[in-house]
């Protein structure tokens, strides 16, 4: 921790997006905030429209004003887009659509999504406690390329009248290298192996993919590699979930993988999420789950996520892992102490809403 006097500053781009969003949002800058003095940290957090509520003042899921915004920023907290409302639009006009053009905007080829199950929160898990007990994984989803990003992609006339949707699985040899370093090193400060997912029995892409995995692989001889086709891998998940440390996949399957991870913890309420791009870029930082606009509003969300993606963003974007470990020693101490959402609840725990979630977290640093 630096002991000099003046504070690290630090200009964090919000978008607090469309449903719970806002509320979980707020919570995660109160909490910020409240840690601030404690690291000499200092916050200018500026708010940007983005997904279905910059489509309504702007027409557009990502304004160049938004993009603009994180490109001049130090980190970028985003909560969650989308809304039945929006849903009816163009696929291009979709709030999602932020979503991707943050990513691609902002080069953030690396996505990583760690499930850890929380010991206080076992009984959460539609699985057996002893099935999730110390389970401890960690997706890298390679996030600017694969079929998301592939061209072609669109819906073409085809013969006879019929249209014919198209998209385009497609990975070029530097994206699987890069994505793959990701995996190896973050192995490297964890139980060292690495679990590639592919579907090579069936997709040339994947082949490629597994091909250059392994010429890699050397250059990290602390770390053991192995591979899963996404179909087995989808079935170890849910089997034994513990025999993984770092799953690394491309994006489609890291999309659907990670929504499995998330489920493991009992609840894809509590699962962070961090955006990286090359050394030096800013990254983005936004929980797993989606906007959930069912219960919007309502005082019901989960804002752990959130939080805990904050705690993600000191940690690998700012270089701030103290004031990272505050913030994750609170989420355990509330858990402790017995307060849940209703998505995490289980008998005999004290349930409460979004804000008082929020205010335990204060007390609890
Ligand atoms: C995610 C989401 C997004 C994705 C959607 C909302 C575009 O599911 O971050 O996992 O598919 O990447
Ligand atoms: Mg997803």
């Amino acid at each position: 921790m630096d002991t000099t006097d003046s504070p690290r500053s630090y200009r964090i781009a919000v978008l607090p997006g469309d449903g719970i969003g806002p509320e979980i949002m707020q919570v995660t800058r109160a909490v910020l905030e409240a840690i601030a003095p404690k690291f000499q940290l200092d916050f200018t957090f500026v708010e940007g429209l983005a997904g279905g509520a910059a489509i309504d003042a702007t027409g557009d899921p990502l304004p160049a004003a938004t993009l603009d915004l994180c490109r001049h920023s130090d980190a970028v907290l985003l909560a969650a887009v989308g809304g039945e409302q929006w849903d009816s639009l163009p696929a291009r006009q979709r709030p999602e659509q932020a979503l991707l053009g943050l990513r691609a905007g902002l080069g953030l080829f690396a996505n990583l999504r760690p499930a850890q199950i929380l010991p206080q929160l076992v009984d959460a898990s539609t699985l057996k406690p002893e099935v999730v007990e110390g389970v401890d994984l960690l997706v890298v989803r390679e996030l600017t390329g694969g079929i998301y990003f592939g061209q072609p992609k669109g819906i073409f006339s085809g013969e006879a009248g019929q249209r014919r949707g198209v998209n385009t699985m497609a990975y070029t040899e530097p994206e699987i290298d890069r994505i793959a370093r990701v995996a190896f090193e973050a192995a490297q400060h964890r139980r060292g192996q690495v679990c590639s997912v592919d579907k090579a029995n069936v997709l040339e892409v994947s082949q490629l993919w597994r091909e250059r995995v392994l010429a890699i692989a050397p250059q990290y001889p602390d770390v053991t590699l192995t591979h899963l086709y996404v179909d087995n891998a989808a079935m170890q998940m849910i089997r034994n979930p513990k025999q993984f440390d770092v799953i690394l996949t491309g994006n489609l399957f890291g999309d659907i993988l990670s929504d499995i991870a998330a489920m493991l913890t009992g609840s894809i309420g509590m699962l962070p999420s961090a955006s990286l791009g090359a050394p030096g870029s800013v990254g983005l930082f936004e929980p797993v789950h989606g906007s959930a606009p069912d219960i919007a509003g309502k005082d019901l969300a989960n804002p752990l996520a959130q939080v805990l993606s904050a705690a993600m963003m000191l940690r690998y974007g700012l270089q701030e892992p103290a004031a990272a470990t505050a913030i994750e020693t609170a989420v355990l101490r509330v858990l402790a102490l017995g307060k849940r959402t209703g998505d995490i609840w289980s008998a005999g725990c004290d349930r409460v809403g979004c804000q008082a979630m929020g205010e335990a977290l204060l007390a609890a640093l």
